[in-house]
C-alpha cells in the first residue's frame, strides 16, 4: 500500500467517544456541540471571543460572508492560490472575486493589496498556508485604513500562535475547518470565531436555517417546538457525534501537534538542499498542517511520477483558482507569483500519528530522485 498524503488518527479513544455519542439517544446538535465550541475556546485563547461550531469549513466561510453582510456585486478580495470553499462561498452571497497574488509566504502579499481596493470592496479572505502564516498585522492595517472586514481562513493553522497570539484570537472573523484530512477532524465540521454576541446569535440562528432557540433547549439535547423563523439561514449546525470526536481529537492535540513538529523538523534535516528544491520553513508556534516542497525547473510532475513508482503518494495544494473554467475570465494578469508557485508545489505525506519508517523511506526517495538530476 502507498503511503498516503493525510492520515487521521483515530485512535479507540475517539472510536470509543463516536460510539458513546451513539448511544446517548439525542443524534442532532447538543451537549457535546457545547463541549466542542468550549474546547475550541480554550485551546485556542479565545476567551474575548464567541465560538459557533458549524458542519464543514464550507459553512463556517458563508455563514462569516452572511455575517459580514457581503451582497450581490460587493468585492471580496482573496487569493487565487486558495482553497476552492473561500470563492463559492463569495458567489453564494452573490459577491465578486477578485483575485489577489501571494508573497513568498505563499499567502496574500500586502504590498500588493491596496491597488486591488475599489469602492466596492467590503471584505478580504486571508488564508494561512500549510506551516505559513499570513502578514496578518499588515493586512489587519491595510484593511482598517479602507473599513474593510477580514475573515481569516485559519482551516491550515489551528492552534498556531502568530506573535505571542493564538489563531483565532486576533482576527476580526476567523474559521476553521475540521474536515477529514485536517490536523483535528470532526469527520466534516467548521467554525467560525466572532468578536461580538449579536454575530454569535446570528450565527446560531443561520447554522439551524434562521431558527431562533432558547437556551433551555440549545446545547440541552433538546428541541424546542415553538420558535420564531427571524433570518435567512442554512442548515449548517454540527452533529453531536462529530463534535464528540472533536473533543476527543483536541484532547489528543499535545500529541498530534508534536509529532507533526517532529516530522517535519526530520524532513527538514535529512531532505536534501538541491538547487532545484525549496523546503519550508517552520515558524516558531506553528502546528504544520501540510509538508510542501517547491521543485524547480518544472520538474514536478516528474518528481510526483517518480514517488508514486515508489510507493508514495504526493499532492497538489492548490491548482491556482484563476485556472478553472469557473473563474477564468476574472482579471488575473498580475497573479505573478500565483502562477509561479503553482506549477512548483507539492505536498508530501505528514500525519498526526507518522511512523519514522515511513519519515524514513520518504527522505530516502526524494533524495535518490534528486541524487541522479
Ligand atoms: C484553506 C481551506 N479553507 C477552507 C476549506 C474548506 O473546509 P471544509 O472542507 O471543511 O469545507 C479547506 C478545506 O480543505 C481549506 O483547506
Amino acid at each position: 500500500m502507498n503511503i498516503p498524503v493525510f492520515k487521521p488518527l483515530i485512535d479507540k479513544k475517539t472510536i470509543s467517544a463516536a460510539v458513546k455519542s451513539l448511544n446517548v439517544g439525542w443524534l442532532g446538535m447538543g451537549k457535546s456541540v457545547d463541549e466542542f465550541e468550549k474546547k475550541i475556546k480554550s485551546i485556542c485563547d479565545l476567551s474575548q471571543k464567541y465560538v459557533v461550531a458549524v458542519n464543514t469549513g464550507y459553512s463556517a466561510i458563508h455563514t462569516a460572508l452572511m455575517l459580514m453582510q457581503i451582497k450581490k456585486n460587493d468585492e471580496v478580495i482573496t487569493p487565487a492560490f486558495n482553497n476552492i470553499a473561500d470563492l463559492q462561498s463569495i458567489l453564494s452571497v452573490g459577491g465578486k472575486i477578485v483575485f489577489a497574488d501571494i508573497d513568498k509566504s505563499l499567502c496574500l502579499d500586502p504590498l500588493k493589496l491596496e491597488k486591488l481596493i475599489t469602492k466596492r470592496t467590503k471584505a478580504i479572505i486571508v488564508c494561512d498556508y500549510g506551516m505559513n502564516l499570513a502578514n496578518h498585522d499588515e493586512i489587519i492595517r491595510i484593511a482598517k485604513k479602507y473599513k474593510l472586514r477580514v475573515l481569516h481562513d485559519a482551516a491550515h493553522s489551528f492552534g498556531s500562535i502568530f506573535k505571542k497570539k493564538k489563531i483565532g484570537s486576533f482576527s476580526d472573523i476567523t474559521m476553521f475547518s475540521f474536515d477529514p484530512v485536517k490536523t483535528i477532524t470532526c469527520i466534516d465540521g467548521g467554525a467560525i470565531i466572532v468578536s461580538t454576541k449579536k454575530e454569535r446569535d446570528l450565527a446560531q440562528k443561520i447554522r439551524l436555517m434562521g431558527m431562533g432557540q432558547p437556551s433551555s433547549v440549545m446545547y440541552k439535547n433538546k428541541r424546542a417546538w415553538t420558535y420564531d423563523v427571524e433570518v435567512h439561514g442554512y442548515r449548517y449546525h454540527l452533529a453531536n457525534i462529530h463534535a464528540a470526536i472533536g473533543v476527543s481529537q483536541i484532547e489528543d492535540f499535545g500529541k498530534i501537534k508534536s509529532t507533526r513538529v517532529k516530522t517535519v523538523k526530520f524532513y527538514n534535516k535529512n531532505i536534501v538542499d538541491h538547487v532545484f528544491l525549496v523546503k519550508p520553513v517552520l515558524g516558531k508556534g506553528i502546528v504544520p498542517f501540510i509538508y510542501f516542497l517547491r521543485i524547480k525547473n518544472n520538474l514536478r510532475e516528474k518528481f510526483m511520477e517518480y514517488m508514486s513508482k515508489n510507493k508514495i503518494d504526493t499532492g497538489i495544494h492548490w491548482q491556482p483558482a484563476n485556472k478553472f473554467k469557473l473563474f477564468q475570465k476574472l482579471k488575473n494578469s498580475h497573479l505573478i507569483e500565483t502562477n509561479k508557485v503553482a506549477k512548483e508545489i507539492v505536498t508530501i505525506p505528514l500525519h498526526s500519528n507518522m511512523q519514522l519508517r515511513d519519515q524514513k523511506k520518504i527522505v530516502k526517495i526524494i533524495n535518490n530522485f534528486f541524487k541522479y538530476l
